[in-house]
């Protein structure tokens, strides 16, 4: 049966939880959906892991379109998300006919870098049709504000306002909300204060479901990986069998460990 917006409330309801892979191609997303991977997320990441940049920000919409098609087509009903792009819901009749353009390509929910000034292009998203994914904490469009990939919501104030943002986006109509690169207690704070599911990278075990961006947990290519990372073909020695380590490992909590958490 396929995996809808319902699925992933029911498990969080039954405190189950899933996963999530990014996936840019047919192949790949017949072998995800095939493995039980719950949630194909078409990643802006693919600027970096397919184009060779060192940053997401050169990702065009023509070419998140492109990849939800191609995922799309081999999907096995999973719930496909799509990343909208830098800048490209700045403005809110960007945001809808952007939205709209990824929708048309085949995704079933958008995803969207930021926090509250989001809350208005949410609502209309919301209103309009378009399940949100909320992506809260490191936010990797915002890197040079940031001033580099860190830690987000470390000190009492910024978990504090972390929490606020999650609760006001999910009020605001937010479907879904992707906290990256937060400490597991701020991560469990916020999976525990809001009644959408909340997906986690380098968020600790708690969260309602896990993402990781594929290539990495392939280990592809080799070399420094993310604290977050575990390489499960290493384990596996075949990608379908990698995969399948990752949901079971997701749906029973042992990844990711105490070693790939940030406290
Ligand atoms: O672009 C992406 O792949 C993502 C994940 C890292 C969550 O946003």
């Amino acid at each position: 049966m396929a995996i809808t917006i319902n699925t992933l409330r029911d498990y969080k309801a039954r405190g189950e939880a899933f996963a999530a892979l990014t996936a840019y191609d047919a192949a790949f997303a017949q072998v995800l959906s095939e493995a039980g991977v719950d949630v194909l997320l078409i990643g802006d990441s693919l600027g970096m892991v397919l184009q060779g940049n060192d940053s997401t920000l050169p990702v065009t919409l023509e070419d998140i379109c492109y990849h939800v098609s191609c995922v799309a087509a081999g999907n096995r009903g999973s719930l496909i998300m799509a990343d909208m792009p830098f800048m490209t819901y700045g403005t809110l009749p960007d945001a809808l006919n952007n939205a709209a353009e990824l929708m048309r390509a085949g995704a079933h929910m958008v995803k969207l870098e930021g926090t509250d000034w989001m809350r208005d292009t949410i609502s209309a998203l919301s209103e309009r049709g378009v399940p949100v994914c909320a992506h809260l904490g490191l936010t990797p469009q915002f890197v040079n504000k940031f001033g580099g990939y860190k830690v987000q919501g470390r000190g009492e104030e910024q978990a504090d306002q972390m929490v606020e943002h999650a609760s006001s986006l999910v009020a605001a109509g937010a479907d879904v909300i992707l906290l990256e690169c937060v400490p597991a207690p701020l991560a469990t704070r916020i999976t525990k204060a809001v009644d959408a599911p909340v997906i986690g990278i380098g968020a600790g075990k708690d969260t309602d479901g896990q993402v990781l961006v594929l290539h990495d947990m392939l280990g592809i290519p080799e070399g420094r990986k993310a604290k977050f990372v575990k390489n499960f073909l290493a384990e596996s020695g075949s990608i379908p069998g990698a995969i399948k380590a990752y949901v079971e490992a997701v749906r029973n909590r042992t990844f990711p460990g105490e070693e790939h958490t940030f406290k």
